[in-house]
C-alpha cells in the first residue's frame, strides 16, 4: 500500500505575471485554500519581452496577495522542475480558461512529469467571469488607455498607467 504523506502540502503557481490579473488571483485565492503552502514562482523569461521587470511582477503580486497568509511571492530562472525540488515543493498549479489552453498545458505536464514523476501538475478551471481574460489582453486595452479596472486589482492599473505613460 503506498504510504501517505503528512508533510505539509506545497504548491507552486509558476508563470510570468506580466501583469497579475484576477484570473490569476482567482486560482491562486482557491489553491491556498487546498493547499497549506502555495508559492506563486514569477518566471524571469528572457525569451518573452515582457512589460514590467521581474521586481516590479513581484511587488504587485505581494501587493495583491498580502492578505492570504499561506501564499507566498518569488522568482526563478531555472527549470521549474529543479525549482520544484529546491522548495520542497509537489505540485504544480495550473489554471485552465479553455480548450485552447490545453494543449500547451497538456504538454508542458508531460515534460515536467517525465523530467521528475514526483511532481504533479493539478488543474484549475478558471471561474468563468475570467475564462477570456489574459495579462496580454490587459495590456492590449491599457495600452491604449481603455478600461482595465473589471480585469485587474488597483495597484497594478495604476501601475500599468504609470508604465504606458513612461513609454
Ligand atoms: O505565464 P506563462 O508564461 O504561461 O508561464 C509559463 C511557465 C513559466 C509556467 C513555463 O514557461 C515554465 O515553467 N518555464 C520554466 C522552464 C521549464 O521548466 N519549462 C518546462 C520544460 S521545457
Amino acid at each position: 500500500m503506498k504510504q501517505i504523506k503528512h508533510e505539509p502540502s506545497v504548491a507552486v503557481c509558476p508563470g510570468s505575471f506580466d501583469p497579475v490579473t484576477y484570473g490569476h488571483l482567482d486560482i491562486v485565492t482557491r489553491a491556498a485554500e487546498v493547499f497549506d503552502k502555495v508559492i506563486v514562482a514569477v518566471l524571469n523569461n528572457t525569451s518573452k519581452q515582457p512589460l514590467f521587470t521581474v521586481q516590479e511582477r513581484v511587488d504587485l503580486l505581494k501587493e495583491v496577495t498580502k492578505d492570504i497568509p499561506n501564499v507566498e511571492v518569488d522568482h526563478f530562472d531555472d527549470l521549474l522542475i529543479n525549482y520544484m525540488t529546491e522548495k520542497n515543493a509537489h505540485v504544480i498549479v495550473k489554471g485552465l480558461r479553455a480548450v485552447s489552453d490545453f494543449e500547451y498545458e497538456l504538454q508542458m505536464a508531460s515534460v515536467n512529469r517525465k523530467l521528475n514523476e514526483e511532481i504533479e501538475t493539478f488543474f484549475m478551471m478558471s471561474s468563468n467571469q475570467y475564462s477570456y481574460l489574459s495579462s496580454s489582453v490587459v495590456k492590449q486595452i491599457a495600452r491604449f488607455g481603455g478600461p482595465v479596472n473589471d480585469l485587474v486589482p488597483e495597484s497594478v492599473e495604476q501601475a500599468l498607467r504609470a508604465k504606458y505613460s513612461e513609454m
